[in-house]
């Protein structure tokens, strides 16, 4: 019945009845924070792309680590900006490489919190993109094989969930089948299965000097115009054996998330990626928008559009004032 039978505003009159008829809620158990990990000790600096970010050396990040378990996120995850890089990107998987010594250091020292890994070679490869090279081509097979040695080495190191952004085809697999032959059949894999080229990363390439050195990564990225072909990837990365599900960038791509979440029923992520959460940052430094209140109704947008999980910059700060 209509108007004025109906009156839609009386569960909005106050905060109590709202709050009784509100349908979704951010928790701090949805949070991971992203954490970009550098050599040398005592190191905590700021990134000018990314306001309120900061990169740590290990020693440094096994105390923010502890800050963020004991504000109540479950997790965070790992990225590794290493001193010396070569078109193999060998300090993927390096024994005594930054994200595997960071990964002990935290699984040691914060038990309870669960240390995720970002697995690609981009951050260590010399010519800043995901696999290897044949020419200006990145040949999928010999950087599956690459990474999937990554993802056991980061297990080694005591990584509970791998996650993989590289988007070659087949790595799921590989990940999975190389994890269990060396016994880490317990490590879960969140799949980067709907990673889009995206320009919205262009502040954590910076962070990470990752930028590719030549082209771009449209060749291996998901074009931004297609939404069908990204339910084609996340059932092939189910087929290979991925446990969740993740969706990348976030914002501007929620229609893909309620999709995948129509489609699987299994635990989603979205990534918050780091020029979606620059843009609100530095739009609230101009004092053209409030950014905390922006920044909560983005995080919320990807609540109702499906996501379990929320992989943002701003989870610490988000999950202070929750
Ligand atoms: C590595 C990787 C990237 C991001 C996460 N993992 C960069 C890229 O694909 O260029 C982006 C994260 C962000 O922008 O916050 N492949």
């Amino acid at each position: 019945m209509a108007h004025p039978v109906t009156r839609m505003r009386r569960l909005r009159r106050n905060e109590t009845i709202r709050g009784m008829v509100r349908e979704n809620r951010l928790a701090r158990e949805d949070l991971i924070l992203p954490l970009f990990v550098v050599e040398g000790s005592g190191v905590r600096e700021s990134i000018g792309s990314m306001p309120g970010v900061d990169r740590f050396s290990v020693d440094q990040v096994v105390v923010e680590a502890k800050r963020v378990a004991d504000l109540g996120l479950p997790g965070v995850i790992l990225f590794g900006i290493p001193d010396e890089k070569d078109a193999r990107g060998s300090g993927a998987d390096a024994e005594g490489g930054i994200i595997q010594r960071a990964t002990r250091a935290i699984a040691d020292a914060v038990p309870d919190l669960a240390v995720m890994t970002d697995v690609c070679l981009c951050e260590y490869t010399d010519h800043g993109h995901c696999g290897l090279l044949n020419g200006e081509e990145v040949e999928n097979d010999s950087s599956v094989e690459r990474l999937a040695a990554t993802a056991v080495s980061h297990a080694r190191a005591g990584a509970s969930i791998v996650a993989p952004s590289d988007m070659m085809d087949g790595r799921v697999a590989a990940i999975r089948s190389a994890l269990d032959a060396e016994g880490f059949e317990d490590v879960a894999i969140l799949s980067y299965a709907a990673k889009y080229a995206s320009a919205f990363y262009g502040p954590f390439r910076d962070a990470a000097e990752s930028t590719p050195a030549f082209g771009d990564r449209r060749a291996y990225q998901m074009d931004p115009p297609n939404r069908r072909e990204a339910m084609r990837e996340m059932k092939l990365d189910l087929e290979e054996g991925a446990d969740m599900l993740m969706v990348k960038p976030a914002m501007a791509y929620l229609d893909i998330l309620s999709d995948a979440r129509r489609e699987f029923d299994v635990p989603l992520a979205a990534y918050h990626v780091s020029g979606e959460y620059s843009m609100i940052k530095a739009a609230g430094e101009r004092g053209w928008l409030d950014a905390d209140a922006a920044m909560f109704e983005s995080l919320i947008s990807m609540k109702r559009a499906g996501a379990d999980l929320i992989l943002t910059y701003a989870a610490a700060e988000v999950a202070e004032r929750l």
